[in-house]
């Protein structure tokens, strides 16, 4: 049998293969709630423009409401000859409500009512992250706060560099998640437009009221270009973007609970919830919710680019090419969602083992620059001299075994004999921190002043 949707002109219906291929509804039965929201905005403005009668409306809305119901309470069922989720509602509609069902697909599409049903669908999903985003910064502040004080080191290449605090640690994910917030808000302000009435690709012969459908699903206006309507997914490039820069740094942040909750390091203890045993070596306590968070990301990464991919060498305007959007999508928004989830609850839940972090800290002569800082402030040395002054300390120390404080007054003398013990005073990590006050400095007061300006801005 033909399709009873669009089979008018064809004798025999689809190779079983066919059909296969040809099938979203597998997928895109996530949309039913966009697709029927989409559907009633359309049905009402066609009534409101009278190109169908009130009472056929009137039919068509409770209709729609009918069929929501029964896909929300799991009686839906959801045929895969009608290839997706727009011709299964449809159908279901005509089954409810016979023939008035069949002027609802008037003065639109399925290209321009995908494209719609997405944009409502990413921009929920938008709402949702920026939601979890907003819980993970939450989270967050509560450690920095809790450890505006607690010394750490901090690395560039992964050597010890300057002590700094893990507030202000924590802190950084803090502005990378307000980041990642800006980006999703500025995709879902361009995403705002609404390609309903657009049709097929050329517009409509029908006095539609763009205007009204845009508004009642709450975009900012309807699209301006038909054919710009029908082919682009920008909207989810650019949700995916974002959505990718985020992932990546949650995996950063994933890597560095890795490495910190190794015995080598020892910063940081994940809670059992959090982590799973070996089923050989029974001591073993696996960060695996980390390991997956630092993996997930590659697949958001990869989802993006399968459908930059998928994108770049199609004409204008809809190819069913454009079909193989949604698994991407979806697949990346789901893998960022939980990764959300898991490292909100892992920043919660770990303990922080202060010890070993002042311990790190005041290894691997952290303060040589606050020493060189001191020659400059103190001797008056231009900075590439100290700096020069301060190596040569260094490896004075290093040879003797020491740290930059186990070296006498005297040692140092025979390298800068300028040098008075006023100089110890800086050589500590706490005198080191403390002293970092310059604007977006590690000094604990800032930390402090800057949970505070993110608990305002968060409103928490
Ligand atoms: N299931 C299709 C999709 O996801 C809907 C649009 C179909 N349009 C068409 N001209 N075949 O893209």
């Amino acid at each position: 049998m033909s399709n009873k949707m669009w089979g008018g002109r064809f004798g025999e219906g689809p190779d079983r293969i066919m059909e296969e291929i040809n099938a979203s509804i597998g997928f895109d039965q996530r949309f039913f709630a966009q697709d029927i929201r989409g559907s009633k905005a359309h049905c009402r403005m066609l009534a409101e423009t009278g190109i169908i009668s009130r009472e056929d409306a009137d039919q068509i809305v409770a209709g729609l409401d009918a069929v929501l119901a029964e896909i929300e309470g799991g009686a839906f069922e959801f045929r895969r000859e009608l290839e997706d989720i727009h011709m299964n509602v449809e159908a279901r509609l005509a089954e409810l409500i016979g023939a008035a069902a069949g002027r609802l697909h008037t003065a639109r599409s399925r290209n321009d009512q995908v494209a719609t049903d997405f944009k409502l669908y990413v921009r929920d999903t938008i709402d949702h992250l920026d939601g979890q985003l907003a819980d993970f910064q939450r989270a967050l502040l509560d450690r920095a706060e809790e450890h505006a004080d607690t010394i750490m080191p901090g690395f560039t290449h992964l050597q010890t560099a300057q002590p700094v605090t893990f507030g202000h640690h924590c802190m950084a994910y803090v502005e990378m998640a307000g980041r990642d917030r800006g980006r999703f808000a500025d995709a879902r302000r361009r995403l705002n437009e609404c390609p309903l009435g657009a049709a097929a690709l050329a517009g409509t012969s029908f006095p539609i009221d763009r205007h009204r459908t845009a508004a009642e699903l709450g975009f900012d206006g309807p699209t301006r270009n038909s054919l710009d309507s029908v082919s682009d997914r920008d909207f989810v490039l650019e949700t995916l973007s974002a959505a990718a820069i985020c992932a990546t740094h949650l995996s950063r942040l994933a890597e560095e609970i890795v490495i910190w909750s190794t015995p080598g390091f020892d910063f940081v203890r994940l809670t059992d919830g959090f982590t799973t045993g070996s089923s050989i070596m029974p001591q073993k306590r696996n960060p695996d919710a980390a390991e997956l968070v630092r993996a997930k990301s590659g697949r958001v990464i990869g989802d993006l680019t399968s459908l930059l991919i998928v994108m770049k060498g199609l004409p204008l305007a809809y190819s069913k090419d454009m079909q193989e959007d949604k698994e991407a999508a979806f697949d990346a928004l789901d893998a960022l969602s939980l990764s959300l989830a898991a490292m909100t609850g892992m920043v919660t839940t770990l303990t922080v083992n202060e010890k070993s972090m002042r311990a790190a800290a005041s290894r691997g002569f952290s303060t040589a620059t606050d020493l060189a800082d001191w020659l400059v402030r103190a001797l008056g040395l231009p900075f590439r001299q100290a700096h020069h002054v301060t190596g040569a300390l260094v490896a004075k120390a290093e040879k003797r075994g020491v740290d930059l404080d186990g070296l006498t007054l005297a040692e140092m003398q025979e390298v800068e004999p300028g040098i008075t013990d006023e100089v110890y005073s800086v050589l500590g990590v706490d005198n080191s921190v403390a002293s970092r006050t310059s604007f977006g400095g590690t000094a604990p007061g800032n930390v402090r002043a800057a949970v505070r300006r993110w608990r305002d801005e968060l409103g928490s």
